[in-house]
């Protein structure tokens, strides 16, 4: 089958991989309709290298059709339209049983003291293939895939896999009082989605980028926007009562723009062999911290951070002093795709509250992959969200 994979920094290609089959009574084989390009692929494409192997299948956004099921996958038949979670989880364990799919103790990648195995996400997350592609094995398939109606365009339902969810729980985890204010820090999908749905929910919500068109796509909705830079904690605390925000969402993550010295060190940390590279950025601080800094200094005494944008370093420096003083509540984490679908499912009708249907910037066949990246790197063309089509 054609499928994109990884080949070194930047390197992507679009070629020929084996067919997936069936390897575990509990799989299925998906054909893929319509694959998500993700802000979390873009690590890989710049910074995550050294675990990642040539060849490796990327992409963990999928919807499709099941195309062939193993004998233990209950409720799912050929010909079902399903989208399937990043993550795999089983459903019945300890962390699954309480909402954190994402910690599923069945397939935590023990080897790598890392949570449950992700598709398309490197040897941390169990070196899955992916999605991006025209065809996808899915381990676990008795419990992750999400059946959804015929009918309705892709769009609509794809972003259940993982922006939805994950937008979800950025706000959830937000706390946001039924009054307050957010600020969201970054307005790539993730961070565009999040403002749409704390909108939803009736708060105030004040999004923060650099790239122009972001910034508009919000102010499209009616979100007040300011632009990243040196003075924008003054700025968002002149918005609110100079206090600061009940809440704020980081949807931006180790690759922030503003923190010149952390980017020297993830570009001195690609130049070194992959297996000291992948033991630096483990042991050390390679994180780009600007957003994460920017939340802990405009947050108001109090307030809740929601740290959604993946961060990845062990020994990134906090200000433990300020977080301490200010009484800061901080949560984080890969978002339970499976905790919160139902909840969201209802808000794909044809209302469409969340304008989902119109989410997407691009749509482009999978044979594009490779430009793709680039485009959605590098912000060109007004690209925010790509969705490729096998
Ligand atoms: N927790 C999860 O389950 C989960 C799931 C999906 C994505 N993510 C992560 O969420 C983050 C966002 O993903 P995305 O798909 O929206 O990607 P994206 O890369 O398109 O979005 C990031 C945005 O942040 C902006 N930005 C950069 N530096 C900034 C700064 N200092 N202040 C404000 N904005 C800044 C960029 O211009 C960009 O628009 C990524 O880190 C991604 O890995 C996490
Ligand atoms: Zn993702
Ligand atoms: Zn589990």
């Amino acid at each position: 089958m054609k499928a994109l994979t990884w080949q070194g920094k930047r390197s992507i290609e679009y070629g020929d991989v084996p067919d997936p089959r069936i390897e575990q009574p509990t799989d299925a084989i998906v054909k893929v309709t319509s694959t998500g390009i993700c802000g979390s692929d873009l690590h890989l494409y710049e910074v995550m290298g050294p675990f990642l192997d040539a060849g490796d299948v990327l992409g963990h956004e999928v919807i499709g059709i099941v195309e062939e099921t193993g004998p233990e996958v209950g409720g799912l038949q050929p010909g079902d339209r399903v989208v399937v979670p990043f993550q795999i989880a089983c459903g019945s364990c300890f962390m699954c049983t309480q909402g954190l799919q994402t910690q599923c103790e069945t397939t935590q990648v023990r080897s790598q003291g890392m949570g449950a195995a992700l598709f398309g996400y490197t040897k941390l997350y169990g070196q899955v293939p992916g999605g991006q592609a025209e065809y996808l094995r899915v381990p676990q398939a008795q419990y992750g895939p999400i059946k959804v109606p015929q009918g309705p365009p892709d769009d609509r339902f794809v972003y259940l896999s993982d922006v939805l969810p994950t937008a979800w729980q950025a706000v959830e985890y937000a706390g946001i009082p039924p009054e307050g204010t957010v600020v969201v820090l970054g307005l790539g999908p993730i961070g565009d989605m999040a403002c749409r749905i704390a909108q939803h929910r009736g708060h105030r919500v004040i999004g923060v980028d650099l790239v122009p068109e972001r910034l508009e796509r919000v102010r499209g909705y009616g979100v007040q926007t300011r632009t990243y830079s040196r003075h924008l904690a003054d700025a968002i605390r002149d918005l609110t009562d100079e206090r600061g925000p009940d809440s704020v969402i980081d949807a931006v993550g180790m690759e922030a723009h503003g923190s010149p010295v952390a980017r020297v060190a993830q570009q001195a940390a690609g130049l070194l062999p992959d297996a000291i590279q992948r033991k630096f950025m483990q042991k050390a601080g390679v994180d780009r911290m600007a957003a994460l800094l920017t939340a802990i200094d405009i947050v108001r005494r109090g307030g809740t951070i929601s740290l959604v944008g993946v961060y990845g370093g062990m020994a990134d420096p906090m200000p433990m002093l300020q977080i301490f003083d200010k009484q800061i509540q901080l949560r984080m984490g890969q978002a339970n795709v499976r905790r919160w679908s139902s909840q969201i499912l209802p808000l794909l009708t044809d209302e469409d509250p969340l304008h989902v249907d119109s989410f997407a910037t691009h749509h482009l066949p999978l044979s594009d992959g490779p430009a793709a990246y680039e485009s959605f790197q590098q912000k060109n063309d007004g690209m925010v969200k790509v969705l490729l089509n096998p």
